[in-house]
């Protein structure tokens, strides 16, 4: 069961031309094009006529042609022409999702249109803002997006997952993290003092002496994850407040349901130095999508142990406290929805 009535990441703004993009969000097929003006459009991915995939379509002058026998749709999903036929049909249309490109995301609404709230869109504004540089990626995953949720609200696993890519302090499995409730997510986090800093943070920060680390991540349901992470030398006054002697990031985390087994996941790593980097941002890159690939590959094997079996005959933890709250938050968004 998927919350419908919800904002989620649909694409990257750079991977949305005016190409069809086929994408399944919450077990529904969807395209994805941008139109004359630009503007990103989805409509269901299932022409009226006979089904077909309008994605195996192509787009001209911003409208999208089914493939197979030629009907036109306009972004509102209506059919404004038939090859052969004057007369188009009172139901010859498809369905057309609301979306909003913001913070360079297109973001899509698949429950009631009416209640499509712009406003409602998670502020992150380091994504489109000059002073940052971001690394984003696109991932399909064999898991239910809940998985990752759990894991992003976890971050204690990096002492074992990430050994070998963020060769993290053995203090990780170990220190206590803070989880706060929010009215509309739960946020977790702890400071790791006079630690060694994992090789990325050392390489970005040029540190060969211990640090002072940050790790918080706050969570928006449905899918919305982002972590305020970096460090600072030791003793430079960062738990304080001054964080100008360290590097910073905000790692970026999107879960959009395709099923019950299955998500798609775009992730971005945002920072603040080395501005325009192409070399650097190319290493950052490859070294948090090597790290996602740890989880990617414990969370499928997750999945692939829980099939028909969702978290019974599991225990939990003390530091599964923010998933736990994540998980009844959403228990309570999707009973008050399905009512
Ligand atoms: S299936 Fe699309 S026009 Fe026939
Ligand atoms: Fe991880």
């Amino acid at each position: 069961m998927f919350l419908k009535n919800a904002w989620y990441a649909a694409s990257w703004s750079k991977d949305l031309t005016d190409a069809p993009l086929a994408r399944v969000f919450l077990g529904e097929p969807v395209v994805m094009f941008r139109d004359h003006d630009g503007a990103a459009v989805a409509l269901e991915d299932r022409c009226c006529h006979r089904a077909a995939p309008l994605s195996r379509g192509e787009v001209s002058a911003g409208r999208l042609r089914c493939g197979y026998h030629g009907m036109l749709f306009d972004g509102t999903g209506a059919c404004i022409e038939i090859p052969g036929q004057a007369r188009i049909p009172a139901g010859a249309r498809v369905r057309a999702y609301p979306v909003v490109e913001r913070w360079n995301m297109i973001w899509i609404w698949m429950g009631e249109p009416a209640l499509a709230d712009q406003d409602k869109i998670i502020s992150l504004p380091w994504l489109d803002d000059p002073g940052w540089t971001i690394t984003p990626g696109r991932l399909d995953l064999k898991s239910n997006y809940q998985l990752v949720i759990d894991n992003l609200l976890d971050v204690t696993h990096a002492a074992y997952l990430h050994r070998n890519t963020l060769a993290a302090d053995p203090r990780e499995a170990t220190e206590p993290t803070v989880t706060e409730p929010l009215p509309d997510g739960v946020r977790v986090g702890r400071w790791l003092l006079d630690v060694r800093p994992p090789p990325l943070f050392a390489a970005a920060g040029g540190f060969n002496e211990n640090v002072d680390r940050w790790q918080f991540v706050t969570w928006h349901p449905p899918g919305v994850v982002y972590l305020d992470v970096g460090c600072a030398r030791t003793g430079s006054g960062a738990p304080q407040g001054d964080r100008t002697q360290g590097v910073s990031f905000w790692s970026n985390h999107f879960l959009t349901p395709q099923s019950e087994t299955t998500s798609q996941y775009l992730f971005a790593f945002a920072r603040n130095f080395r501005l325009g980097d192409d070399e650097f941002s190319q290493r950052l890159f490859e070294g948090t999508r090597d790290t996602f690939l740890e989880d990617v590959e414990m969370l499928e094997a997750q999945q692939h142990n829980l099939v028909g079996g969702a978290l019974d005959r599991t225990v939990d933890l003390l530091a599964d406290t923010a998933q736990l709250q994540a998980r009844r938050m959403m228990g309570r968004l999707l009973s008050a929805e399905a009512a």
